[in-house]
């Protein structure tokens, strides 16, 4: 039965390249989260974080939509969804505006006047922005100012990152979903709601490195002194994992994908030198056993490719001495044995895994790194007011697409 008010519920899509999933939340009167339902489908339209198949991609939306619909109880009419791949890009801005407030006192418009005025840079016709991100304020020339609400003086000045997606990778996933009969609310990086979902503010304070290993994808993002520093997105995941165990093996991939979960681990050196496990008969094909270090062996390749060119990305930033409190590790592939160890050995940093939890009404078998983005989407929903850095451009195509569904919404309430 569908009974709960639209206004009330927040939902985010993660369409991922090996699953969409669709996290139902609803805000109470105190403002908390309860997750009512999840819904999930396997995804087939997707490669690399992009649309490549239209019609499995809304197939896929459509199934995820409706379950979630069903466990929770609720009409989906629009949703928060997340955006990664290639074509994201980060671009350097500043904006000054001097402070209008009574006695010079420092407010939210003030705040919103200065983002505002970081992010009028001059963007190719092809590319639009999608977060811009205070890195530092200063105030009357004094800088180093995380937070300036509440402060006196003349002049407000911030340094942002400004997030950009490609206008047709981004209206590809957004059209997707409008095609399931589901309107945007807005597009969010899927590293950003991730962080959500698995990181503490203490982590990004002394500065942490999330790492989400997906089917198709890794993304990672720097946070440091609070802020989200920088973000990149390899395209190299599990499944290329799973490629490799098929290939060295010949084996079918349903096959390869079974024995890399059962039997897999990262570290090779932690695999007993003579253990073996069966690999069943098909295809006419008698069983055989197979070492279970020569599978691991094809895992760590792989695995240690995906480390080393994050190591690479992070070394180029100026932030790679100042990531205190390490790793944090989520998405799918991270559940693979000996793969935190392995992150370690290679990033010489403490690693610990990143699960979503400590929401009321999630439920264990979704306290999976696999839903880090999904509930991390519903959160950034509910607390983007506060995290007033993460803004969806107002005059952009996006805004346009948030508008529409807001006066729909007005029409109804
Ligand atoms: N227990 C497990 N051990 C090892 N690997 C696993 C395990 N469970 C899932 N995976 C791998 O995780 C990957 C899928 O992760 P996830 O669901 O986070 O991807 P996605 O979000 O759909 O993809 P992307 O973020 O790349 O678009 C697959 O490669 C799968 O084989
Ligand atoms: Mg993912």
């Amino acid at each position: 039965m569908l009974h709960k008010k639209t206004k009330d519920i927040v939902v985010g899509l993660d369409a991922g390249t090996n699953k969409i999933c669709t996290v139902v939340s609803e805000r109470d009167s105190d403002g908390i989260l309860h997750i009512l339902g999840i819904g999930h489908a396997p995804s087939q339209g997707l490669r690399k974080g992009l649309v490549i198949n239209a019609e499995k991609t809304v197939e896929a939306i459509k199934k995820s939509i409706i379950q979630a619909e069903e466990i929770a109880g609720v009409e989906i009419n629009s949703v928060f969804a997340g955006i990664a791949g290639g074509h994201i890009q980060s671009i350097k801005s500043h904006g000054v505006v001097p402070i209008s407030g009574d006695g010079g006192e420092i407010t939210e418009i003030d705040i919103r006047k200065v983002l505002d005025a970081a992010k009028a840079v001059s963007l190719p016709i092809e590319r639009e922005i999608i977060h811009v991100i205070a890195q530092e304020y200063s105030v009357d020339g004094q800088g180093g100012i995380m937070s300036p609400r509440g402060m006196f003086g003349t002049r407000l000045e911030v340094a942002v990152n400004v997030v950009t997606a490609s206008v047709s990778s981004a209206q590809n996933i957004i059209k997707s979903i409008n095609r399931a009969n589901i309107d945007v609310e807005s597009i969010v990086l899927q590293p950003i709601a991730s962080s959500m979902a698995t990181l503490t503010q203490e982590e990004k304070e002394s500065g942490v490195v999330l790492i989400d290993i997906g089917g198709g994808t890794t993304d990672f993002a720097v946070f440091a002194d609070g802020s989200l520093r920088h973000s990149g997105v390899i395209a190299i995941g599990g499944d290329h994992v799973t490629n490799d165990i098929k290939i060295r093996f010949n084996i079918p991939a349903t096959r390869a994908e079974d024995v890399k979960i059962k039997f897999g681990c990262a570290l090779s050196s932690m695999v007993n030198e003579n253990e073996e496990f069966i690999l069943p008969g098909m295809f006419g094909y008698p069983a055989r056993s197979m070492l279970r270090k020569d599978l691991s062996e094809v895992i760590e390749a792989r695995m240690s490719e995906i480390f080393e060119i994050v190591k690479h990305e992070i070394d180029k930033t100026n932030y790679s001495n100042q990531i205190g409190a390490g790793i944090v590790m989520t998405g799918g592939a991270s559940l693979m044995l000996g793969t935190l160890e392995m992150a370690n050995s290679i990033m010489h940093v403490p690693v610990r895994l990143g699960i979503p939890s400590g929401l009321p009404g999630l439920n264990e078998d979704y306290q999976s790194p696999i839903y880090s983005t999904g509930v991390g989407l519903v959160l950034f929903a509910s607390q983007q007011g506060e995290y007033g850095h993460y803004m969806v451009d107002d005059d952009s195509f996006f805004y346009k697409v948030v508008h529409s569904m807001r006066e729909m919404v007005k029409k109804y309430f």
